[in-house]
């Protein structure tokens, strides 16, 4: 189809609705500060407030998480004079296309999320109906800023094609070639961090358990507890990453560890092959403390400063607006809306 040359644009959104764990960082902040610097793409990064209320949240509870994960970005290395930070709320585009979305997607395509059934459980008559209309709004924060790329971890795959399949639903029905078929960018060691005490589920900010995850807000005592207790086997580690193959606990350690030091898994294999637990375990713990304790120093840092955090914000949604009114504008037109003179 396409005809259109689309300014590189990285778009990625964070939910306020927790804590943020190593996997949060490892597959998502950590590459979103990568991307900001490569300076290939502008990039929109948003707190995305709308989302997290598709459950319950606590008023104060949200209005705290909001500035944490504000305060994460900034300490990963988000730099304001960069890219853009903002929370989803104060860019009013972003709910308004929301809404023309909600009428271009289908009701099957939604039932078909993983997420929708997971988060729903059995009870789905009694989930919100932003819940199940999530992805459209996630479509439209991505689409209502024109962005190319994606940064997600491996979880928000199937959004990311429901958004493809927006768009291009969208410049089908209306004979256009207006928004752009996004790419997910997705991959590495860290796409999939898992949880700590069973390697077949994702390390969650929602799981019970909190022994399950590293939080970034965990202390050097903390992180080396949850290490030293990890679930794994009893073998020690093989010669090669290619022996990790049926070992889901042993082989998330040695991904967090390359991850953390920006090595490939089999390279790190050629330190570690052969090291037992009470070795490997330790020394990942180490590096982890190195690499997250300044990060959460700096986060605690800003948050004792909430009015310049928020500072912050406003002056990123002036700026998150500014692309995204002239977009939303143009989609008013294109579906025929009469507007204001
Ligand atoms: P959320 O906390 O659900 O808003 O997720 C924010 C970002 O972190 C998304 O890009 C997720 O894909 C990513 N993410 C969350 N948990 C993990 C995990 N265990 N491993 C890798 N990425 C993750
Ligand atoms: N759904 C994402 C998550 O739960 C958060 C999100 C909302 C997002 N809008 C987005 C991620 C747009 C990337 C792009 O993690």
């Amino acid at each position: 189809m396409t005809g259109t040359a689309f300014t590189p644009r990285v778009f990625s959104g964070i939910q306020p609705s927790g804590g943020l764990t190593l996997g949060n960082y490892l597959g998502a902040l950590k590459r979103f500060v990568d991307m900001q610097d490569a300076d290939t793409h502008e990039c929109v990064f948003c707190v995305v407030d709308l989302h997290a209320i598709t459950v319950w949240q606590n008023p104060e509870d949200l209005t705290r998480q909001t500035r944490e994960i504000a305060a994460a970005f900034l300490a990963a290395g988000i730099d304001p004079a960069k890219a853009i930070l903002f929370n989803q709320s104060q860019a009013p585009e972003h709910a308004q296309l929301g809404w023309l979305f909600s009428c271009i997607a289908r009701m099957g395509w939604m039932r078909r999320m993983t997420q929708w059934k997971d988060k729903a459980g059995k009870n789905s008559e009694e989930a919100s109906l932003g819940l199940f209309a999530y992805p459209a709004l996630m479509a439209a924060d991505i689409l209502v800023h024109h962005a190319t790329h994606v940064p997600v971890g491996d979880d928000q795959k199937q959004h990311l094609e429901l958004t493809r399949d927006v768009a291009a639903k969208f410049n089908h029905d209306y004979g256009v070639d207006f928004f752009p078929i996004t790419e997910p960018v997705i991959g590495g060691p860290a796409a999939r961090v898992m949880s700590l005490r069973d390697g077949t589920k994702k390390m969650s900010k929602s799981d019970p358990s909190d022994m399950s995850r590293i939080n970034l807000s965990d202390d050097a005592d903390a992180i080396a507890q949850k290490f030293r207790k990890a679930r794994t086997d009893p073998e020690p580690l093989p010669d090669s990453y290619e022996g990790l193959k049926d070992r889901p606990e042993a082989r998330n350690l040695v991904d967090i560890l390359a991850a953390l030091q920006d090595r490939t898994p089999e390279d790190v294999m050629s330190e570690v092959a052969g090291q037992g637990w009470g070795q490997f375990k330790p020394h990942l713990a180490e590096v982890a403390v190195e690499t997250m304790g300044p990060i959460t120093a700096e986060m605690n840092r800003l948050l004792a400063d909430p009015a310049e955090i928020d500072r912050i914000l406003a002056d990123g949604a002036e700026r998150a607006s500014a692309i995204a009114a002239p977009i939303l504008a143009r989609t008013f037109d294109i579906m025929g809306m009469v507007r204001r003179a």
